[in-house]
């Protein structure tokens, strides 16, 4: 509803030239600070996870974390983490990627995934789309489909949309 959507967007700051000089950050953290603005994302969420049929959520470290775990106990599916790589203990598989400097990967207990799965990846921000790509890689080889990906918000001049197009094709993109 257009009204969520005005809540969400008043409760997130602009920080200039961080984390360096030109960058104009998006800060989710007064979002998050408000129980009412917080509620109404994690009802937003929990609402995706229902329409696109998604048996599980899961969440991209370190702030997809915040806004997946409260969406899936709403939602009534369980959650599962993609964390970066060599924090998880049990048996993982893994996805490098690159960043704009240097590469990077993530992981993810496959055992807490199956065939029967549909996932909603969620995560606070789209930006060049390098982590959902790595992501959605990430899960169809641990055997899980995707439901769809849901995002607090999209920098959508960065083209990650775009970007994501070929691996995701009707697989629905959310912003909210
Ligand atoms: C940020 C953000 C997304 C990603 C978006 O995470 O939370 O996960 O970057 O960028 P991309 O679309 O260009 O891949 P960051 O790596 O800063 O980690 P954090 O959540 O642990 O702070
Ligand atoms: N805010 C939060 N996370 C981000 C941003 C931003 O502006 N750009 C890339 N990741």
């Amino acid at each position: 509803a257009p009204d969520v959507r005005e809540l969400l967007s008043s409760r997130i700051r602009d920080v200039q030239d961080y984390p360096k000089p030109g960058v104009v950050f998006k800060d989710i953290t007064p979002l998050l600070a408000d129980p009412v603005a917080f509620s109404a994302l994690t009802d937003a969420l929990a609402g995706l996870v229902d329409r696109h049929g998604a048996t599980k959520v899961v969440g991209l470290e370190a702030r997809g974390f915040i806004l997946a775990a409260p969406a899936a106990v709403r939602a009534g599916v369980g959650f599962v983490p993609v964390r970066k790589a060599g924090k998880l203990p049990g048996a993982t598989l893994g996805q490098a990627y690159d960043l704009e400097y240097g590469n990077a990967e993530i992981e993810v207990h496959a055992e807490d995934l199956g065939e029967a799965d549909r996932v909603l990846i969620i995560d606070d921000v789209l930006a060049t789309g390098g982590t959902v790509d790595a992501s959605v890689q990430l899960l169809r080889r641990a055997g899980a489909r995707i439901a769809g990906v849901a995002v607090l918000l999209e920098l959508g001049f960065l083209g990650g949309r775009a970007r994501l197009e070929p691996a995701l094709g009707r697989t629905p993109l959310d912003s909210l």
